[in-house]
């Protein structure tokens, strides 16, 4: 979980910023104390930073995301120029599986929020993180981005993805209708330091990494799924 907001917060003005400084770049980073979040914090810091740039790593601490009134008061005490989306509500398999209803609601919620606020805040560029497991279940291979929508997605996940697949669809009519610069990425498998490691909610490489240390550790077998 989180630490506290202050923690998360790094303003080179220190309080909220003012919205009269034209020059200056607000980076927002939703997701901030997630393992993505981190990784860039990470890069930030060790790449210095422009003088003219702020970051903010943000946790669910600062704001439910999912609540419209107090994902608004974030942005009216930044008033970012940028924002790297990466809250999610994510999870593994067990978790997909037994959630899809809040897979779906939380992520298209948090989504929402964000991408209408930052058209309402005149944000310069939105960048909103996709996942390589919402493109279709059938499909050929190499994948890129033209093939999100080719099809239904694994069942099992099929809520995460398709709540990811309307933020594509969301980038696209905020261009066509406001010129809005929204766009996403799409990571493939992620892992490393302040990832996830709980042996039923994590993501496969980090369940895997701590099943090998445990069964290292008690000098045991281990027994991995496979389909
Ligand atoms: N990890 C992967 O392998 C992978 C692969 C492809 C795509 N992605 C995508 O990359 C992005 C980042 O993933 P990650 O692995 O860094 O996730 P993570 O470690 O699970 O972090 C999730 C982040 O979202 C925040 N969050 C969740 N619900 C929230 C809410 N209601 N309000 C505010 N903040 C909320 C969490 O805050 P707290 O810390 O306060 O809970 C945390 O900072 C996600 O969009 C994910 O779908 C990840």
């Amino acid at each position: 979980m989180s630490s506290s907001s202050t923690e998360n917060i790094e303003v080179s003005s220190g309080g909220n910023i003012s919205v009269e400084d034209s020059k200056r770049k607000v980076i927002l980073v939703t997701g901030g104390s997630g393992l993505v979040g981190h990784g860039i914090r990470a890069v930030v810091e060790r790449e210095n930073k422009l003088d003219d740039e702020t970051y903010i790593f943000l946790s669910s601490q600062d704001a439910d995301l999912r609540d419209y009134q107090q994902t608004r008061a974030l942005f009216e005490k930044y008033h970012p120029t940028h924002v790297i989306h990466l809250a999610a509500y994510v999870g593994g398999l067990y978790k997909n599986l037994a959630e899809p209803a809040n897979f779906y609601n939380y992520n298209i919620s948090i989504n929402q929020n964000i991408v209408q606020l930052s058209h309402e805040f005149k944000v310069q560029k939105l960048v909103s993180c996709l996942s390589t497991c919402i493109f279709p279940d059938k499909t050929s291979y190499p994948i890129d981005e033209t093939m999100i929508h080719n099809g239904p997605p694994h069942p099992s996940n099929f809520a995460y993805a398709y709540a990811k697949r309307m933020l594509d669809v969301q980038n696209k009519a905020y261009n066509v209708q406001y010129g809005c610069k929204f766009t996403s990425i799409i990571p493939t498998n992620v892992y490393g330091p302040h990832d996830n490691f709980h042996l039923e909610e994590s993501h496969v490489i980090p369940g895997l990494i701590h099943r090998f240390f445990l069964a290292k550790q008690n000098g045991q077998d281990m027994t991995i799924w496979s389909v």
